[in-house]
């Protein structure tokens, strides 16, 4: 089967009143689902074709960076069966996009502890992030086991450990120190954050890395959202800049 090219498209608003890295709270996939009276993992199922439009459609506007909230460390609570159907979808999505997000030029990383993710599935993502990391297109990095109290207390510590063996001392942590120790190390902060199903939960996503973002809730369940529904959190965030260019430099108090 030939490899899709994404052709480029126009991106919405001027490119210097938008974002250059989005983080999206995948939310609602199980609400979808009941709603239509299926069990949740139709939900999880039919909340794939959403990861693919959003995914070509930055792909094709040149966005720098796309964070996906796909896997919390909360979420190995659920019932084992939609654990397992969740990471079956996981490796299937890796198997079947691998192709097309590398001819792409899409490079795929991911932030969270993957190693303790199933061994067939982590390998799985380990080949596409090694076959897809010359890549200088769009940065899809999918968050899997992740949570950001986790990572940031791994960072403390490996600071920390920097600090006992004197390779650096207290005083030189500074917020790049920080970023640099944390999985999103490299990636530009993150200037909107969008959740989608009506929820306002941040859920312990990206705290430091989204401390200076624009938080966008999305109504529709996240099976429902489109591009549509990116571009119109895009144009809120580039409405705003824009706003903000245009009444200038604040005066000094
Ligand atoms: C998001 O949808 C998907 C994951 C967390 C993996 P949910 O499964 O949380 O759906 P709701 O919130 O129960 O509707
Ligand atoms: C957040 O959604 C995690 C992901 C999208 C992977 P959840 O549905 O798991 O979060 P809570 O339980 O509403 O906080
Ligand atoms: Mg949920």
């Amino acid at each position: 089967m030939a490899t899709t090219l994404w052709p480029t498209l126009e991106p919405p608003a001027p490119r210097e009143f938008l974002p250059r890295h989005v983080a999206i709270i995948m939310d609602g996939n199980g609400r979808w689902a009941s709603r239509r009276g299926l069990v949740r993992v139709r939900g999880h199922e039919a909340g794939v074709e959403s990861v693919r439009d959003c995914v070509r459609y930055s792909g094709q506007t040149h966005l720098k960076a796309l964070t996906l909230y796909a896997f919390s460390t909360e979420n190995w609570k659920r019932p084992r069966t939609e654990v397992t159907y969740l990471m079956r979808l996981l490796k299937k999505y890796l198997i079947e996009e691998r192709d097309e997000l590398h001819a792409n030029g899409v490079r795929l990383t991911s932030i969270g502890r993957v190693e303790e993710l199933p061994k067939d599935v982590r390998e799985c993502l380990e080949h596409v992030q090694e076959h897809t990391a010359g890549n200088r297109g769009l940065t899809l990095s999918l968050a899997l086991n992740y949570g950001s109290q986790d990572e940031i207390r791994d960072a403390a510590r490996a600071l920390a450990g920097k600090v006992a063996r004197g390779e650096l001392s207290a005083d030189e942590i500074d917020e790049a120190q920080v970023a640099a120790h944390l999985h999103t190390a490299g990636l530009p902060p993150v200037d909107l954050l969008i959740r989608t199903a009506g929820e306002q939960r941040i859920s312990n996503f990206l705290l430091w890395q989204a401390s200076g973002a624009d938080f966008h809730v999305a109504q529709p369940c996240w099976p429902d959202f489109r591009r549509a529904d990116l571009i119109e959190a895009m144009l809120a965030y580039a409405g705003r800049r824009k706003g903000a260019a245009l009444a200038g430099p604040r005066e000094p108090a």
